[in-house]
């Protein structure tokens, strides 16, 4: 039998992976956060200064780097050649980039390969835009978690103000309604909810009470596949 897998898709600070975290966790599975490859390469491509609707260059960019992770308990960070990333990562300028980055087809094939690769190695939890309808097709448990487009900003607004962050609220729903425009629009692999995946609205829940819910419906499939 394949390893037991759990997508988990959706738009920007739904709480993806607050919550893939916590059930890989729970569940002792692996967990990968795929968004933060497509930041990688966005930062490193920035970093060169290379032009980011240069598919080409793009991908050949792709090809010298190796992005991996490291896990401290609910702590992950991220590196690019050994460099550590993570904080890089989540500046404005590659948040403000990353969809350019991620629609182009070829950049996604590597990355899907890439991602594939992983989930061959264990039983995994992996959060993304396309994990249900593209990386992990065969997924056992599909997700799709959404909230309110204010909810959401509003939860990344708390993030960043904690973080020292000098943001604002009304700057950062704009900027998050226009990635999640272009993500669902673009050609290759747009957000999109699987057919075959639950739709949770986590506008109203705490982050314990999605994970339970997640957790709950991974055990349920576990059982029913046994
Ligand atoms: O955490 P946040 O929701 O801000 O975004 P992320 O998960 O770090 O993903 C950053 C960007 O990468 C998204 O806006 C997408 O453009 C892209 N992405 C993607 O295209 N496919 C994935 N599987 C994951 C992320
Ligand atoms: O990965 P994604 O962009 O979907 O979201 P995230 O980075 O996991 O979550 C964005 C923020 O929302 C984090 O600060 C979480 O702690 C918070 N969150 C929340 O307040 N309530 C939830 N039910 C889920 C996440």
């Amino acid at each position: 039998m394949d390893n037991f897998s759990i997508a988990i898709d959706g738009p920007a600070s739904a709480g993806k992976s607050t919550i893939a975290k916590k059930v890989a966790g729970n569940l002792g599975f692996i967990y990968l956060d795929t968004g933060a490859m497509y930041r990688s390469l966005t930062y490193i491509a920035i970093k060169e200064s290379l032009s980011l609707d240069n598919e080409d260059e793009l991908v050949e960019l792709l090809d010298s780097i190796e992005i991996t992770f490291s896990y401290e308990g609910d702590r992950q960070k991220v590196f690019v050649n050994g460099e550590d990333v993570t904080e890089l990562i989540r500046e404005k300028d590659v948040t403000q980039h990353v969809s350019l980055v991620s629609a182009h087809t070829k950049v996604r094939e590597e990355m899907v390969a890439r991602q594939q690769k992983i989930a061959a190695t264990g039983e995994i939890v992996m959060d993304g835009r396309d994990i249900g309808t593209v990386v992990l097709p065969k997924a056992d448990l599909k997700i799709f978690l959404v909230a309110s487009a204010e909810e959401r900003a509003l939860r990344r607004y708390k993030e960043s103000v904690a973080k020292g962050m000098d943001v604002s609220l009304e700057q950062l729903t704009k900027e998050l309604k226009e990635r999640d425009y272009y993500d669902s629009n673009r050609i290759a692999s747009p957000l999109k909810k699987a057919d075959d995946a639950i739709e949770l609205d986590s506008t109203h829940l705490s982050i314990d009470e999605v994970v339970e819910i997640v957790l709950k419906l991974a055990v349920e499939r576990k059982k029913k596949e046994l």
